[in-house]
């Protein structure tokens, strides 16, 4: 349940409809199932089976599987690298949910009605302004820090395991209200029919990138969930459903987006602030009283995923420095997040005031979002399905898989072909052809 806490977050709601709709619709949504399954779910057995092999965090869990080849680390140092990059975009996005939930709850958003201009116009001046976006993600840090520091994570694990399907539940409501909006076919049409001459290289890398950051994995956070797994947990069985059910929440935001997106007459390739810009059309169209109801439910627990997910990247953070030996658990989490929350502040700057200063041709908050689902976790993920496909001894791998010997591993030979030919061969691939477009 931790583990789908993790998974279940921004990346199904804000990152998935913006990213699919960015690429094209239908054609990406195949492409993205693919990766989901054939290479997400793979990666989650892996990072598994390392973690619960190694009973260690991210970096320490290579070198106690492969104590003589001790360069397999820096594939576990490129796992806290990406996890530092993506905190800090994940909070300046949990920032604006929580901006959204005081909105919602304030009337504020209410009082806009329908005008899918003014909604658009305020949710620009407010994520490119200064100080808000700021204040909001440093609020949700402190949240975050709090909960992991209090040791209330299982608290929060428990109360999320009573929300979430909360949270489907309102997802299929809003899926309801969106079918039934004039002009929704259009959105459904976008989302489900493949058109194959909207998806580019990049697109197909896109797909990669967004199936890896949707299951959590390619930056070692499941390999510290891994660690804390149970002997007697069937690894295989785990990875099917949260990836199952990470991927129907995503599918499930889709059909509650784009619908609205269409019949509001909006772009689907609006970018990072889609979801922000349909969302309270869809509410706002439920009726005053029903909308102010429905989107503050909703962005609390929208905030509450993403807090659920938050402490897992800071959880892989502060669990490598203390599993390095050299802090205690309060210290490593204050000083990651003071460090994180300064990146974060940058982050969310480079989106509006700063965002004339460029790094390869893109705002820091663009690029940030590049280095987080295009560049990195592909490339910590091609080191994962290496190490474990050709350099931990197959028998350590099956034994771990088969709960030694206890459970059926069937699917154990599949799984051993793809980590070893077809994952690395389709990650190269895919880097290569994306670098030569
Ligand atoms: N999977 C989370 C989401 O979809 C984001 C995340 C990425 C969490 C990496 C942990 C590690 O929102």
């Amino acid at each position: 349940m931790a583990a789908v806490g993790s998974a279940v977050g921004l990346g199904n709601i804000w990152r998935f409809p913006y990213i699919c709709g960015k690429y094209g619709g239908g054609a990406f949504l195949l492409v993205f199932l693919l990766f989901v399954f054939f290479i997400g779910m793979m990666l989650m057995m892996c990072e598994f089976v390392i973690g619960r092999r190694s009973r260690h965090a991210t970096v320490q869990a290579y070198s106690t599987l492969a104590p003589h080849k001790r360069g397999w680390r820096m594939v576990g140092v490129l796992g806290i690298v990406t996890c530092f990059f993506i905190l800090a975009q994940y909070w300046v996005i949990s920032g604006w949910t929580l901006s959204y939930f005081f909105d919602a709850i304030t009337g504020r958003l209410a009082q806009m009605g329908q005008d899918t201009e003014a909604i658009k116009d305020y949710f620009s001046t407010f994520s490119t302004s200064a100080a808000r976006p700021v204040v909001c993600l440093a609020i949700f840090a402190v949240l975050t820090a709090v909960v992991i520091l209090a040791g209330v994570q299982r608290g929060i694990e428990k109360v999320s395991k009573l929300l979430m399907p909360l949270l489907v539940v309102l997802l299929l409501v809003m899926c309801v209200r969106s079918l039934t909006l004039p002009g929704a076919t259009k959105g459904l049409e976008y989302l489900f029919y493949p058109d194959f001459s909207k998806l580019t290289a990049e697109g197909v890398l896109a797909a990669l990138g967004q199936a890896l950051f949707s299951l959590s994995v390619g930056m070692g956070a499941m390999i510290v969930y891994g660690s804390y797994i149970p002997a007697d947990s069937n690894l295989f069985r785990s990875s099917m459903w949260i990836t199952a059910s990470d991927t129907f929440i995503a599918i499930l935001s889709g059909v509650a987006i784009f619908p609205a997106v269409f019949s509001c007459g909006l772009e689907p390739t609006g970018g990072a602030g889609l979801s922000f810009c349909v969302l309270p059309n869809v509410f706002n169209s439920m009726g005053t009283l029903a909308g102010i109801f429905f989107a503050s439910i909703f962005f609390l627990l929208l905030a509450i995923a993403a807090l659920t997910s938050a402490i897992s990247i800071l959880e892989t953070l502060s669990a490598f420095l203390i599993d390095s030996g050299r802090l205690k658990r309060s210290s490593a989490t204050v000083l990651v997040v003071c460090a994180e929350v300064m990146l974060a502040a940058v982050v969310s700057l480079g989106g509006g005031m700063w965002s004339h200063i460029h790094i390869a041709g893109q705002n820091f908050f663009n690029f940030t979002d590049r280095l987080n689902s295009i560049y990195l976790p592909p490339l910590c993920a091609l080191g994962t399905v290496l190490f474990l496909g050709w350099v931990v001894p197959s028998n350590d791998v099956y034994d771990e898989l088969s709960n030694h010997g206890t459970v059926k591993a069937t699917f154990y030979p599949l799984f051993r072909f793809i980590i070893r030919y077809v994952a690395p061969l389709a990650l190269i691939i895919i880097f290569v052809s994306t670098f030569f477009s």
